[in-house]
């Protein structure tokens, strides 16, 4: 056995934990600057508790996800107020935002001079400045993650600034944060978390350790999604959802990926299509299509047997057939998205015409390698044309 495995050094995790930003922050620096998205109200507060904590607090809000001008722009503000701490409050593109921004103020340059496969790809030689993650809509995992997602437009790709030291200080997550967080939010943001946990789960570079982490955001994911959705007050939904997604990014950053996100790089960099709404449309489509591709190379791929665990535990039906358990967890999927109202990719302006370029681009994305098995070319226009059309 031999494995890496990288995480946030310090988690504060629990109902109540975001009113110590103030008590955390002052033993952190002088100057902070709040990468923000989503409530504006919040980011006051959180202002607020790091100025009654003695820093001087600038607030920079994150529209969309991030792109190179974005980060680049939040990069400057940051050198001309000499911040010495960064807060990324939000969902995963502040989140992100924060994360490029304080590896930025660490290594020097912009973004571009480190962003993978569309940019010059340096790697970070230098710790990032002090940095805390916040997250509110539970889903990317952004909070647990080694990388930074960065759309270059001009390019139609997003890629990432990449590396260990990106990893936060601290990682604060409050469930109450979710209470504000619109219904169609968190259905997206779920699904990404679910997927990511499941493609992590059943990604070539799973290991003994992201196994753990991926089981136990998988047995609390699937129901705690549909009832969070339902009841944004859940309490108890909404703690299972943070802790699945924050469990997903820890997963994710050392395990890999699959299929679904490999389309989900060009597809968001290429069409107004919010990351969450992309994963979420497709990952019925790739677990079947997965799960066939697989059957047919072997009855007995190992990576069957963990599908038919992950369907077990959506099922909570231990007794099952592996075959069993498989076919149910895809019909779950389907009647998931249903549930929650997810569109197809047509309701972003992703035609049959686009299919061809999205699947020669995605066959470039990182986190295809990680599929459990090869998808060629027939396969994946297949499973984007479904999603398209939401069939
Ligand atoms: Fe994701």
């Amino acid at each position: 056995m031999k494995f890496e495995f990288v995480a946030p050094a310090r988690i504060l995790f629990g109902s109540g934990q975001f009113e110590r930003l103030g008590e955390l922050s002052k033993t952190l620096g002088k100057r902070a600057l709040i990468v923000f998205n989503g409530s504006e109200a919040l980011a006051n507060t959180a202002k607020d508790q790091t100025a009654a904590a003695g820093l001087t607090a600038n607030l920079f809000r994150q529209r969309g996800e991030p792109t190179v001008g974005d980060v680049d722009s939040a990069t400057e503000l940051a050198r001309k107020e000499q911040v010495d701490l960064i807060v990324g409050l939000g969902g995963g593109s502040a989140i992100d935002a924060a994360k490029a921004v304080a590896a930025l103020l660490g290594n020097g340059g912009s973004a571009l001079d480190y962003m993978e496969v569309v940019g010059r790809g340096q790697k970070l030689t230098r710790p990032s400045i002090t940095w805390i993650a916040i997250p509110t809509t539970f889903g990317t995992g952004a909070e647990a993650t080694k990388n930074a997602v960065i759309g270059a437009p001009d390019r139609g790709f997003k890629a990432s600034i990449r590396g260990e030291q990106m990893l936060a200080k601290i990682v604060l997550v409050d469930p109450i944060l979710g209470h504000g967080v619109p219904s169609k939010v968190i259905a997206q943001s779920g699904m990404d978390a679910l997927c990511q946990l499941i493609e992590s789960y059943t990604s070539n570079g799973a290991g003994p350790m992201t196994d753990g982490l991926a089981m136990t955001g998988l047995k609390r994911a699937p129901s705690a999604l549909k009832r969070a959705y339902r009841d944004r007050q859940d309490a108890d939904a909404l703690s299972d959802m943070a802790l699945s997604a924050m469990l997903s990014g820890m997963t994710l950053a050392n395990a890999g990926l699959g299929a679904v996100h490999g389309f989900a790089a060009p597809l968001g960099a290429n069409f107004p299509v919010p990351h969450g709404a992309v994963c979420a449309a497709l990952l019925p489509h790739v677990v079947r299509a997965n799960v066939a591709a697989l059957r047919a190379s072997s009855k007995d791929h190992p990576t069957l047997a963990r599908y038919a665990e992950i369907g077990r535990m959506a099922r909570i039906a231990p007794a099952a057939s592996d075959a069993d358990a498989i076919d149910f967890l895809i019909q779950f999927l389907f009647e998931l998205s249903r549930d929650l109202y997810i569109q197809p990719l047509s309701a972003f302006g992703v035609e049959d015409k686009d299919v061809d370029r999205i699947v020669a681009l995605a066959r470039k994305a990182s986190s295809m390698r990680f599929n459990p098995i090869v998808l060629d070319d027939a396969v994946l226009a297949s499973v984007l044309r479904a999603a398209i059309a939401g069939a």
